[in-house]
């Protein structure tokens, strides 16, 4: 009997609430291909161009930037990346990468929802280099044929953003999660260089703080991954010269 009544009532909660959720409209954002990539050398792992989602910002967030930086961890060696570039989705590639997205959480244009930054311009940056938008290697990798260039994405995706109005951004946010967290903390201080002086500058990482941790069970993995950034995907150049001055880069904690 309770059971029965249970499911009734289920059901009745089904019925009432589909057509509900239906209504919600959906937010989609469609996709900006990065100018002149493949010249800049602006390319996921396996050698497509860079893309971004961008959301113009309106009324008293017209000149006003978030920028969102996706993360998705390192790839660490030839195998891996390669797998990343071929096997690997949106996480080595954009071939087939989706041609809008929606816009949630702090993204969304929804003033109930995201009072702070609904009406501020929103990017939201794919992760397809691996490396934290780090990487910056000339060559393709001559066994697989990788390309290692995160460096020249997050570069690329500025100098398009700040040709669409962020040169005269009054406030402006460089966040993003994990492997993005990481980026924004690496490349705060050149995101700062790149905004006018009169902006406010912030960088919010998010889960973004990468510990080496060479005794974690005995295990060297996280040694190996720091390795690969430097050594793999050339990343030395993006970190503080104040601190690879002092130690080796892939002894800085990233
Ligand atoms: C290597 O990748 C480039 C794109 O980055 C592509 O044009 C070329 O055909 C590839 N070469 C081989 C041998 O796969
Ligand atoms: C490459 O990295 C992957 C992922 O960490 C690991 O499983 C694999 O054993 C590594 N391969 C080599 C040859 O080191
Ligand atoms: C904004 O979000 C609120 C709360 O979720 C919702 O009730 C409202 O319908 C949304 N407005 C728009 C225009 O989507």
């Amino acid at each position: 009997m309770a059971t029965t009544t249970f499911l009734l009532l289920l059901g009745f909660i089904v019925i009432l609430t589909t057509p509900l959720q239906a209504q919600i409209p959906v937010h989609f954002v469609p996709i900006s291909w990065v100018q002149n990539a493949i010249l800049k050398g602006a390319v996921c792992l396996d050698g497509t161009p860079a893309a971004y989602y961008y959301e113009q910002g309106q009324g008293d967030g017209a000149n006003n930037w978030l920028v969102f930086l996706q993360g998705g961890g390192w790839c660490v060696n030839q195998t891996d990346c390669f797998n990343r570039a071929t096997y690997g989705g949106s996480t080595g590639s954009t071939k087939n990468i989706r041609l809008s997205i929606e816009f949630e959480g702090a993204l969304s244009n929804n003033q109930t929802n995201n009072p702070d930054f609904y009406n501020w311009n929103r990017v939201y940056v794919p992760y397809c280099d691996g490396s934290s938008f780090t990487g910056d290697v000339e060559a393709p990798d001559s066994v697989t044929n990788v390309t290692y260039r995160g460096a020249r994405i997050f570069r690329a995706t500025m100098d398009d953003l700040l040709s669409r109005g962020m040169n005269g951004a009054q406030n402006a946010l460089l966040t993003g999660v994990s492997a993005g967290g990481l980026a924004s903390m690496i490349h705060c201080d050149r995101f700062r260089g790149l905004l006018p002086w009169f902006a406010r500058v912030k960088c919010l990482p998010i889960a973004g703080y990468f510990v080496h941790e060479e005794n974690l069970r005995g295990s060297k993995q996280f040694e190996v991954a720091f390795d690969a950034l430097i050594h793999l995907h050339g990343s030395a150049g993006m970190l503080p010269p104040q601190c690879t001055s002092i130690m080796t880069p892939s002894h800085v904690s990233l």
